[in-house]
């Protein structure tokens, strides 16, 4: 096929061991169906619909490291053996199809122990099938003012987060994933650390921007330590605080550095999900508004990012990539209301065979399809054969 007339959407783009096919890439979202941190049936639909769907890869939710460390009860963990199996069936879902597939392995801090977001997100009550637990943070500051106080974590603690994350890796790779995901994003733990709006520590832990940094390097350092070299270690990172005591774009550009030499490969680049005092705090949502993020982290850091949020149009992601901006676009909401945007992207964006993201067993059928929707005619929604004569 030739390259010159390909989209750039649609290059492929390589990752130490790892090449996606194209650049559209599943962004990771909760689906808070699991039962005590396990797959279920709903996690291979859910992914099913997007293994068929031409993606460029995928990244699974985030899956608790341990399980204080899960958002909700609904969300999927892998602190224990048994949860390996579920999730390997998930990711010969993708390799079914040739689509690199990663993990998101997270622990949400001070923001875990809530409801699932259609049953308010508030803290979880001591009562109740699904009763509370004891949440943790740098420093015993709550997420917000009526939520619970978190413990601040000690040495052994701090020990025990990084133990998990690499027991967590081990298991990802045991589940057969191609790459795994850092999540040090949206006012979750690793995220409270770097930021000083949630850090108060005064020990090694908090203070300057090279200590705030050093639990998130710690943990990729170990995981690189502990995983193949050809795996890329991805770090999804709230880029800003909106609020100008918190973390800056360069704080976040310093960080990429420190884990570039630390060996991730990628920056996921998001921002938000902390609070100051008592204030949600939330960049304003237009199109593309995490896109300069990702592009001053890509420049000032020297390694490749992600771009997400808003994303909605093949031209804006094809743009983006075109530009130089990002290498990567993760798309969310886009995907869910439109499964077959990959598909869609490339008949837009004048991709020469766009039949050919998907797999041959839908390819096979569009490919003939296509001359004959070429000589219909529609008008209001109805279509004609009034011009079939003309080619056949
Ligand atoms: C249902 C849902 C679940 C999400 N879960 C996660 C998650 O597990 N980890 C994460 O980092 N972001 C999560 N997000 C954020 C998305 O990955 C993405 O960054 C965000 O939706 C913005 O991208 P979009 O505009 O393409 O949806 C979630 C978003 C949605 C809509």
């Amino acid at each position: 096929m030739p390259t010159e007339t390909m989209p750039r959407l649609f290059t492929p783009f390589s990752l130490a061991g790892v090449t996606f096919p194209n650049r559209i890439v599943l962004s990771p979202m909760c689906q808070y169906e699991a039962v005590n941190g396990h797959v279920q049936p709903w996690h291979l639909a859910h992914h099913a619909r997007f293994a068929l769907s031409g993606v460029g890869g995928a990244v699974l939710e985030a899956t608790g490291i341990s399980p204080e460390g899960r958002i909700t009860p609904g969300c999927l963990g892998i602190w224990e053996d048994g949860q390996i199996a579920g999730l390997a069936g998930i990711v010969a879902l993708y390799h079914g199809q040739g689509i690199p597939v990663g993990i998101q392995i997270g622990h949400a801090g001070r923001k875990a122990s809530t409801a699932r977001p259609w049953d308010g997100a508030a803290p979880l009550g001591p009562e109740g099938p699904e009763p509370a637990w004891q949440t943790v943070a740098p420093s015993a500051l709550p997420h917000l003012p009526n939520w619970p106080v978190p413990q601040a974590l000690d040495e052994a603690g701090i020990a025990g987060v990084i133990a998990d994350f690499v027991s967590a890796g081990k298991r990802a790779l045991a589940a057969g994933v191609d790459f795994v995901e850092i999540h040090g994003a949206h006012g979750y733990l690793l995220h409270t650390f770097f930021s000083p709006l949630s850090n108060h520590r005064t020990d090694q832990w908090g203070g300057s921007l090279e200590n705030r940094m050093r639990l998130p390097v710690a943990v990729a350092t170990a995981l690189r330590e502990a995983l193949p070299a050809a795996m890329p270690i991805i770090y999804r990172i709230s880029a800003v605080d909106p609020d100008p005591a918190g973390i800056t774009t360069e704080d976040s550009v310093a960080l990429a550095a420190a884990l570039k030499a630390a060996g991730v490969s990628l920056m996921d680049v998001s921002s938000g999900g902390i609070v100051s005092g008592s204030v949600r705090l939330s960049l304003p949502q237009e199109p593309g508004f995490q896109v300069p993020f990702a592009s001053r982290l890509r420049e000032g850091a020297h390694i490749p990012t992600m771009a997400v949020g808003l994303i909605i149009t093949p031209e804006q992601a094809e743009e983006i990539v075109a530009e130089g901006r990002a290498d990567l676009i993760a798309f969310g909401r886009e995907l869910l209301a439109d499964p077959a945007f990959a598909y869609r992207a490339a008949q837009v964006l004048g991709h020469p065979a766009p039949e050919t993201v998907l797999p041959r067993n839908f390819a096979f059928y569009l490919e003939r399809r296509a001359p004959l929707l070429a000589h219909l005619d529609s008008e209001n929604g109805h279509y004609t054969r009034t011009n079939v004569r003309n080619g056949g």
